[in-house]
């Protein structure tokens, strides 16, 4: 008699289930509104998660980028490497990443730098292109130093002073470039091996001592590399004007006109300040 009332409950509980699921439409139409709206859900999720976030992202790793390699050179110029703080653009730094990434070069040669701005850069794309090396160079010099006067070109004496590596290290994979702490001579002279495909020259501005740069490495740039060179509008009246007790001859300006029609490839990008020059060996 229990046995049979137990049977019957069960059978109950069953029909009542039933009943509640066949009535319960767990389909609550979202899927159905993305598909028939005019959006789908990865456009929603790319337009209103994803970007913002990668945006947010990309602005912390610019501002990080410029803090730590000083490519205002920490007192704020924003003219000198063309960036604009305000639309996240990294200026010439951004263009010789490009050609990097582009390029492909095996090994890349950049000479001074105040606090590693464009070496982190063409490192930074040799890490991203897994391929590829960039030589440092850089005497050290400093404004403060008596002895620098004629030579500092606003070195300001960072890469004596600091640990290298770990500088380096911030935001980028160390393997991708090799530091030498020397002038362009002395370095053309230990390693005259050394072939380029990418050359970056921004140590000594004289006129004397650019020239000797370009003398020194153009014999070492592979055909169809780029040889680059920075401030090739500078004029030495802006920093008469800008920065007290400093009087730097800037040679760039006069080399660039006398290249004028001697070279197989030559362009410049210019924001009417510092400019920037291209060779290429074609
Ligand atoms: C400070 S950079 C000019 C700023 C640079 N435009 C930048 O973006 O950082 C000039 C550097 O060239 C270095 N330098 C000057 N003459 C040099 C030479 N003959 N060989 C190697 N480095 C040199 C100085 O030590 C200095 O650090």
């Amino acid at each position: 008699m229990i046995e049979n009332m137990f049977t019957k409950l069960i059978h109950f509980i069953r029909l009542f289930c039933k009943k509640i699921y066949d009535r319960v439409k767990l389909n609550l139409g979202i899927k159905t509104f993305f598909i028939q709206s005019k959006y789908d859900v990865k456009y929603l999720l790319n337009k209103k998660i994803i970007m913002p976030l990668h945006k947010r992202l990309e602005n912390y790793l610019f501002k990080e980028t410029i803090k730590h390699y000083g490519a205002d050179y920490k007192w704020g110029d924003q003219k000198s490497q063309n960036l604009d703080k305000n639309t996240t653009n990294y200026g010439y730094g951004l263009f010789h990443h490009a050609i990097v990434r582009n390029q492909r070069p095996k090994r890349i040669l950049c000479i001074g730098s105040m606090y590693g701005y464009i070496p982190y850069m063409l490192a930074k794309a040799c890490e991203e292109n897994g391929y590829g090396v960039v030589d440092f160079v850089d005497a050290g010099y400093s404004l403060k130093n008596d002895n620098d006067q004629k030579t500092h070109y606003f070195g300001q004496g960072f890469w004596n002073k600091n640990t290298i590596k770990k500088h380096f290290s911030y935001l980028l994979d160390t393997a991708y470039l090799e530091t030498y702490i020397m002038t362009s001579e002395e370095f053309s002279k230990k390693y005259h091996k050394r072939k380029y495909d990418y050359i970056y020259l921004d140590g000594d501005h004289s006129y004397k001592g650019a020239s000797l740069d370009i003398k020194l490495f153009w014999s070492r740039l592979n055909k169809e590399g780029f040889m680059c060179f920075h401030d090739i509008h500078l004029k030495k009246e802006f920093f008469k004007k800008e920065a007290q007790n400093v009087d730097l001859e800037f040679g760039y300006r006069v080399i660039w006109e006398e290249l004028m029609g001697k070279h197989d490839f030559k362009f410049e990008l210019s924001n009417h300040y510092s400019g920037l020059g291209f060779l290429q060996k074609l």
